[in-house]
């Protein structure tokens, strides 16, 4: 039987992740919990983001879902980002987050694609000083870290049957280090093609170019891997096509530890009102019945739960009409869904 390490976070991460694991408990009968603490509160209660206990227990149970934390946008001695560390700690490498269209909360129909953003280094390594008036930030690619994107991506191409990747970066201006990445995915994408008979194309395309398209044509994207902070916007934008922050998924994944997550983060302004959306944990839950426990059977049994209540209108509500109960409404229609 499956056990999951829970991380509700902050904020909303308080309210959706029980929902979520609600739902997933419904799906997998006997699924065993076990709740940490990782966040901003639990560094203003224990002094550290990410306990060491909660680390370990990830590391023995392979599985978590985790809610959001709240950052502070200024520099706090001694504070790191929660999600930062748990990514970088347990070498949680790729950030897989697919979007399709959902039914009466998607702009337009036929979008369906994923993308695969590099979660270690980049502009996240944690390389940034001051010199005076100047600050600086290093943005760091290496190989190993382009190999690792690169395997974990074609893996993911052959076993969710996808046709195309298509490398995003800004090789252009960064001839050096997003050179290292495009050559360095394509080499491995090339090899893993030939090795494994795949039927998959490979391309690219640079990163403003990729925004563009993601927004004017995205029916036309398939598979996208990318390094990190452009696979944090380009995730982000295209998180509008399947429906908005609500509803959009996420998954960490390693070589054998998986973290899901929403993409969204603590939302203060609407924290603690019983009306946050928990479709995205919900669809995040589902990530993980499919890529750590291999079974894809209960993931797509939540996500049609998911859309039977969208066609139904519940979860479908825009976030200013939103009323007080409305994640425990939509939890509520998803379980009996599912039953
Ligand atoms: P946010 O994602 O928390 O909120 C953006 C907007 O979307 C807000 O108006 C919010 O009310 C709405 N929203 C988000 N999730 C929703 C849901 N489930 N249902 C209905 N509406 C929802 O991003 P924001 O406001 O920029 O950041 C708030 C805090 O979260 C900051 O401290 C930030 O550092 C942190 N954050 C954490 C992330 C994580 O834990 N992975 C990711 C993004 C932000
Ligand atoms: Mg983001």
């Amino acid at each position: 039987m499956p056990t999951l390490v829970v991380i509700p976070g902050d904020g909303i991460g308080l309210e959706v992740i029980p929902a979520a694991v609600r739902v997933l408990q419904t799906a997998i009968p006997g699924l065993e919990i076990i709740e940490k603490e990782a966040g901003w509160g639990c560094f203003q209660k224990h002094g550290i983001s990410v306990p060491a206990d909660t680390l370990e227990a990830i590391r023995s149970v392979k599985a978590a879902l985790f809610g959001a934390v709240s950052s502070p946008a200024y520099k706090v001695e001694g504070y790191r980002s929660a999600i930062i560390t748990l990514r970088q700690e347990l070498d949680l490498y790729a950030n897989l987050r697919p979007v399709h269209s959902l039914p009466r909360v998607s702009p337009r129909p036929g979008v369906d694609l994923i993308i695969v953003r590099e979660n270690t280094e980049g502009l996240y390594a944690g390389r940034e000083r001051r010199d005076g008036d100047t600050a600086i930030a290093e943005r760091v690619i290496t190989r190993e870290a382009s190999r690792h994107i690169a395997e974990k991506t074609f893996q993911l191409a052959r076993s969710l049957h996808r046709r195309r990747v298509t490398i995003v970066h800004k090789a252009n201006i960064l001839p050096i280090t997003d050179g290292l990445f495009r050559d360095t995915v394509r080499a491995v994408g090339a090899a893993f093609i030939a090795a494994h008979g795949l039927f998959v194309e490979i391309d690219e395309l640079l990163v403003d170019v990729a925004a563009y398209r993601l927004a004017a044509e995205p029916e036309s994207l398939d598979m996208i891997v990318t390094t990190n902070l452009f696979g944090d916007i380009l995730s982000d934008e295209a998180a509008a096509w399947g429906g908005g922050m609500g509803l959009a998924p996420s998954i960490n994944l390693g070589d054998s530890l998986t973290l899901a997550e929403p993409v969204h983060g603590s939302a203060p302004d609407i924290a603690g009102k019983g009306i946050a959306n928990p479709i995205a944990s919900i669809l995040s839950a589902a990530l993980l019945a499919r890529h750590a426990w291999d079974l894809p059977d209960v993931a797509s049994a939540i996500e049609k739960s998911v859309e039977a209540c969208l066609n139904q209108g519940i979860g479908a509500t825009p976030r200013a009409a939103l009323l007080p109960g409305e994640t425990e409404r939509i939890t509520r229609a998803v379980i009996d869904h599912l039953k």
